[in-house]
């Protein structure tokens, strides 16, 4: 591993993201000896003007529950805090910059060591509105002075609102950093289930011939939330569930699955073959789409009381090529359902040929729930245990909890801050990948910004929109019964 120092910048310091992602990532990484304090310190750096322990006091409670906590744990907050430094300065001009960069070099300069590199990464948490000019300020002010050594930088979705302005920010950061020193975070792609993806499909022999056309019949991909927008409205107004969720995390996990096997694991290899996937997707058909906004959406004060903005949607998406064409794949999002859960659903077609008349309990389905409670199922047919020769639908069952008890499953963004300390883009958005998957939605989503497309209203607490169960069952996905 690299030795040196390392320069962590969190800018966007006093913000949401940062508090409640950010620098809890950063505390479990440095807990478990991943971030050594003969190297690193963590800058963070916003326009509010606070001293270093300000700054710790207000992130302390967002690392652990201080009431449960033993002393131990508080003395290894205590000490992760004094890692901690704050320098505050406005986002668009030089001064509050080349005050960091300052500070920085004197980091540089204690812990570098001879031979040791220095490295400098800058994590935007931050609205999309000032990447371009923070990304120059960094570039004027701060980047890395030493011969060896890196700059990096990360940023967080929403990365643009449509083609044209994502391919603007990409256009204007592209300027200044080459494609290896920009991270473009997608936490789903730090989740262990959507990690492990690639290893599933290709690690096992049993589903490589029936990973397509001929035995799939259809794929799900859904993502529950049993809260709607408290305290976001405004931000989501602007955006809305495909923006939020689909068109990112869910085409994420959508081309894992879809994807061909790529030629080894290096980062490229693996986005060469997802951006191929996402080019292969054919447009979005207008019947083939359910919007829905949940009853009470409107009544948030930073929400317009007209908006039309989607809360739910549920998508099918297509794939023209050899593997999966006549597949649907239905991507579906919503907040404020009845519950809370992202899962996969992989459906088999029928068995050709049935002698046992079982087909109406239920068809063959592979479930990979992402979460809550980690699992894996495959529903099966078996023989009804007893005398009769009957049938019935069970599972076999992978539950993380159980199999791998006592196992800390990691949360994303520490994997992912991570990669990016150790130069791993395998797990990040690549700029055409970016632009793929922008390419899919914008058409849909202009006609939605236009007030062209409605949503259906549904209750807070439901299932969603009735159409969307009705969409599900013209694509032709057989519920099993008792589910
Ligand atoms: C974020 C969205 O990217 O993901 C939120 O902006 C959403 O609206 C969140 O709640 C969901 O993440 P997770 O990891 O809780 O599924």
């Amino acid at each position: 591993p690299e030795t040196g120092s390392l320069s962590i910048v969190v800018l966007g310091a006093s913000g949401d993201l940062a508090k409640k992602k950010t620098f809890p990532a950063l505390f479990n990484l440095y807990r478990q000896g991943f971030l050594s304090a003969d190297e690193v310190c963590i800058f963070g750096y916003a326009r509010t003007v606070i001293s270093d322990d300000e700054l710790r006091d207000r992130l302390s409670g967002y690392l652990v529950r201080e009431k449960d906590a033993s002393s131990e744990e508080l003395e290894v907050v205590a000490k992760f805090l004094h890692l901690i430094k704050y320098v505050s300065g406005p986002y668009d001009s030089e001064d509050g910059f080349r005050q960091l960069d300052k500070e920085i070099l004197k980091h540089e300069s204690l812990k570098t060591g001879a031979e040791g590199l220095s490295r400098r990464l800058f994590y935007l948490a931050l609205p999309p509105s000032v990447y371009p000019s923070v990304c120059k300020m960094i570039k004027t002010c701060c980047m890395n002075k030493s011969d060896g050594g890196w700059t990096r930088v990360v940023v967080e979705k929403p990365f643009g609102k449509d083609l044209e302005s994502a391919e603007q920010l990409s256009t204007q950061i592209g300027a200044l950093f080459e494609e290896p020193q920009i991270y473009r975070i997608d936490h789903y792609l730090g989740k262990e289930l959507v990690q492990n993806m690639l290893v599933l499909r290709f690690a096992n022999r049993l589903f490589l011939p029936l990973w397509n056309r001929d035995n799939i019949a259809s794929v799900q991909i859904v993502f529950r939330e049993d809260f709607g927008t408290e305290g976001r409205g405004g931000y989501f107004d602007q955006y809305g569930i495909i923006r939020d969720i689909i068109q990112n995390h869910l085409l994420q996990v959508f081309c894992l699955i879809a994807m061909e096997k790529p030629v080894s694991l290096k980062a490229d290899h693996i986005r060469d073959e997802k951006v191929k996937v996402l080019q292969s997707v054919v447009p979005i058909k207008d019947e083939e789409v359910v919007l829905g906004q949940y009853d009470g959406y409107r009544n948030d004060p930073t929400v317009p009381n007209n908006s039309n903005t989607p809360t739910f949607a549920s998508v099918i998406l297509r794939i023209d090529n050899e593997r999966w064409e006549g597949v649907p794949f239905i991507v579906k999002a919503g907040k404020a359902l009845n519950s809370r859960k992202a899962e996969i659903r992989i459906q088999f077609k029928d068995v050709p040929g049935d002698i046992f008349k079982c087909q109406k309990q239920g068809r063959n389905e592979f479930v990979i729930r992402l979460q809550p409670e980690e699992a894996m199922y495959m529903k099966l047919t078996v023989k009804q245990p007893g005398l009769d020769m009957s049938t019935v639908q069970s599972e076999l069952d992978l539950s993380y909890r159980q199999r791998y008890q006592g196992v800390k499953i990691p949360e994303a963004y520490e994997r992912l801050i991570l990669d990016t300390i150790r130069g791993d883009q395998q797990h990040f958005v690549r700029r055409d990948e970016l632009k793929a998957s922008w390419e899919i939605f914008t058409p849909l989503l202009h006609r939605i910004d236009n007030g062209e497309f409605k949503p259906f209203s549904y209750q807070a607490g439901s299932r969603g929109p009735a159409e969307a169960d009705k969409l599900l069952e013209k694509a032709g996905y057989v519920q099993t019964p008792d589910y």
